[in-house]
Parts: C-alpha cells; structure tokens; sequence
C-alpha cells in the first residue's frame, strides 16, 4: 500500500478548495493498493465534506494540525473531538508548527493521544536532525497507531528533494526506532516528475506533498493516474 498525501497548508479559501475538489475529481481514478488523503485548512473541511460526500474510493481527507487540549476554556483552539466524522486522519508536529509555533514534543504526545481516542490516525512530522527525540517523545503504544512523515528541513520548499540514498538510510534508521510495519512517508519538494523514482526508494510508503498538491492536476499525477 503506497500512501499519498497532500498538505495544502495555510492555502485556499472554501472556494477554491471546492474547485480544487471539482477538478480533481475529474482526474482522480481510484487505484488499487493506493491511498489518498488530502489536507486543506480547517475552514474547508466541513463545505468539502458537505459538498462531495461520500469522497470517491480511497480519497480520505485530513486536518493539518489540532489542538493539544481537549474541548474546554482554548480560545481559538480546534479540538480533536470536533475533527471527529470530518476527517480520519490529522498532521501532527510538522516542522512549519514547530518552528513557528513553538510546538514542542510534549504538545505532539497529547496531539497524538487526543487524536486516538477520536479514532483518527495521527501522521507525525520528523525531521533528520532529531528524529530520535521526536520518536522517543512518543509511547510505543502511540507509534504502533500512526503514519510517520519524515521531511528533511532543507528540503521543503527548495524545490530540491533529498538524495535518494538518504532518504533511504534515514528511512531505515528511523524504521528501527518504531514498530514493525508502521508507513514512513517521505516528505520535501516531491512534484509530479519526481514522486516515482521516490516512491521507489526502499522503505519508503508514500509521499507527502506540498506545494504541488495545490495543483489538482499535478497531484492527479502523482496520485498515480490522469483520465
Ligand atoms: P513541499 O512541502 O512539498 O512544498 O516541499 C512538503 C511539506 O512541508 O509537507
């Protein structure tokens, strides 16, 4: 099973999300043994879910962070109870939330433990440099329920993916700190001309996307057919 996600980040207005859906649904063909989530804003979860339920086959969607409080007095705060029956799955600790949000190891345990009792699956942010602190924050019985995402910092957003051979070191380094058969997806400038060779490398289960997820078409591509 290849995994394929697309992360909007802070992109995209109810609107354009429902165009983003409308064109990719055109686009889109189910594939077997393939995977597709797709995480806009918060914002525009409900319309999408409201305007195109039931998702086509293997189509998932997700939010891109939550809070690490439950429901209560958190001004401003999305709770991971009010995710719950919009999304099945929910980034947690990407490096964007660490470093401009000051989210620390702690606040991704209690994401990671919100979120599991709501029944959605965390997909869990590390980088190269402190992968083993990042993996160590987390209780063996957090790690066996989720999607880990590695991302080397210099690698997002510069258009330059990580050397093949890295990535698959660090992907095998990182796998003997987790569970067996917990995915590892690779993330950091993966577009569609280079989401293959990628999703070929050792170890790897999948590919988290960026910038070229916002293009429906590009994504379509990499998502693995066009129609
Ligand atoms: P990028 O972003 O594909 O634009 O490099 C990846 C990410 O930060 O998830």
């Amino acid at each position: 099973m290849k995994i394929i996600m697309g992360n909007w980040k802070s992109q995209k207005n109810s609107e354009q999300s429902l165009d983003w859906f409308e064109t990719f649904g055109k686009l889109y063909s189910p594939e077997e043994g393939k995977l597709v989530i797709v995480a806009p804003p918060f914002t525009s979860l409900e319309v999408i879910s409201g305007k195109f339920s039931p998702l086509p086959t293997n189509l998932f969607l997700a939010a891109q962070d939550v809070s690490p409080f439950p429901l209560g007095a958190y001004t401003g705060a999305v709770a991971a109870n009010m995710l719950t029956g919009l999304t099945d799955y929910c980034l947690v600790g990407h490096s964007e939330r660490r470093q401009y949000f000051s989210e620390t190891h702690q606040h991704v345990a209690n994401k990671v433990d919100l979120l599991l009792e709501q029944q959605i699956t965390p997909v869990v942010c590390i980088d190269e440099s402190y992968a083993k602190d990042q993996i160590n924050a987390l209780e063996q019985n957090q790690l066996e329920k989720l999607i880990i995402a590695y991302e080397p910092l210099e690698a997002i957003g510069s258009g330059q993916p990580q050397a093949p051979e890295e990535i698959s070191e660090v992907v095998a380094s990182v796998g003997k700190l987790l569970p067996r058969n917990v995915p590892i997806l690779y993330g950091g400038s993966v577009n569609d001309n280079n989401f293959a060779s990628i999703l070929n490398i050792e170890g790897v289960s999948g590919v988290l996307v960026g910038g070229a997820s916002l293009d429906p078409e590009k994504f379509a591509l990499i998502c693995g057919k066009i129609s």
